[in-house]
């Protein structure tokens, strides 16, 4: 254990106030710095960092969502960082938290700061449930934390996982962080004659789909399946979608989308979205979602094959896909794993609601 350290503990502006064009400030710039460097020891590759441009506008306040960010410094540098993710989504009680802090400070009270200091600032929001998403190291054997869903654990000892229990948190749920490998995997496309009718678009959502569009992106706040966490619904509008599409493009990331058109309704009832970065890193899967009057029609992975072929023929440079699934969700396992994408990590989802 290290002597304590007394950061100086303060906010962080994303530079909003000067238009989200606007490049960023030094102190965000560093803020992301850090991120990358701690996601970068967590996950054992660099492949998962992000320029300042990508994050800016993924990280600044929409009409569904707030973000408060704070920095701890020790000595004029950067050595930890603490968000607070406010859903906008009607009486919600939740906060979104993170703590991050670099390898070379741990142990020395820091991260223990800035959590205090994001539970300060979402009880001031008057919210009272704090929900934490986190990588956890990828490792196999060892003592297990058995997540409470049945499926899925993740190891006891991992520095996050340590950290949540000793400040009181449960974990709720375990995510599948998995990897598909296109150029050793190239999965067909099923040819089914049926009522659903497949459209692709890359960047922004046609302006006749956005009704649509907003429809099935609020039903996805509520269809994954998320153990005993609190979940609320996130109603999102026609706006919110055509927000979504502006800030993307200033992120420089593309996203490719596919739907299942219901034919003899004219609605769309099936959504799967890919982000692509400009550069040759991984492309993310996105929300995947078939409404529950229309599954069993293999839609899913109609889909989701169709986008990876989307993906392949705008932008070849790509060669690896990654996909966040909850370890219960084995109907979207089943259809990941159909097309051959493996496990590589694992990130636990952790709650305390505060007394
Ligand atoms: C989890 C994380 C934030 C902890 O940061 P940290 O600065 O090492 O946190 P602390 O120093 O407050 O606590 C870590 C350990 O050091 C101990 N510690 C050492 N010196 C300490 C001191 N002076 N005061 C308080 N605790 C101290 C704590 O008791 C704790 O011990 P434990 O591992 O046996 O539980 C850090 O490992 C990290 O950034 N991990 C990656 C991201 C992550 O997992 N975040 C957690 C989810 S929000």
């Amino acid at each position: 254990m290290s002597a304590a350290v007394s950061p100086d503990i303060r906010p962080i502006t994303a530079d909003v106030a000067v238009g989200a064009d606007a490049p960023a400030n030094a102190e965000f710039r560093e803020l992301v710095a850090l991120r990358n460097a701690v996601e970068a020891d967590t996950m054992g590759t660099s492949a998962l960092n992000l320029s300042v441009e990508e994050l800016l506008p993924a990280l600044t306040d929409t009409a569904l969502r707030r973000y408060l960010h704070v920095g701890a410094w020790v000595g004029g540098e950067l050595v930890g960082r603490g968000l607070v993710i406010l859903p906008s989504d009607e009486g919600s009680a939740v906060a979104r938290t993170l703590v991050d802090v670099l390898p070379a400070h741990r142990g020395a009270g820091i991260g223990s700061a800035l959590l205090a200091e994001v539970e300060r600032m979402a009880a001031a929001e008057g919210r009272a449930v704090l929900q934490v998403d986190v990588a956890h190291r990828a490792s196999e054997g060892g003592e297990r934390l058995a997540s409470p869903t049945g499926f899925g654990d993740v190891p006891a000892a991992d520095p996050g996982a340590r950290f949540l229990l000793a400040h009181g948190y449960r974990l709720e749920q375990v995510l599948r962080v998995s990897r598909l490998d296109l150029d050793v995997t190239m999965p067909e496309i099923p040819s089914v004659e049926d009522e659903f009718a497949l459209h692709a678009w890359v960047g922004a959502t046609p302006p006749p789909w956005l009704e649509d569009v907003a429809v099935l992106k609020t039903a996805m706040s509520t269809a994954v399946p998320s153990g005993e966490l609190t979940v609320s619904e996130t109603v999102w509008t026609a706006g919110d979608v055509q927000d979504r599409d502006a800030r993307q493009r200033r992120r420089g990331r593309v996203l490719l989308t596919v739907v299942a058109e219901h034919r003899p309704s004219g609605r769309l009832v099936g959504i799967t979205e890919i982000e692509v970065p400009a550069d040759d890193r991984p492309a993310f899967q996105e929300d995947t979602l078939v409404l529950p009057e229309h599954r069993g029609h293999a839609l899913g992975l109609r889909l989701k094959v169709r986008n990876l072929h989307e993906l392949r023929r705008h932008a070849p440079g790509t060669s690896t896909v990654l996909t966040f699934n909850a370890e219960e969700n084995r109907p979207m396992l089943t259809v990941n794993e159909a097309m051959g994408f493996r496990a590589m990590a694992h990130e636990g989802s952790w709650e305390k609601h505060a007394r």
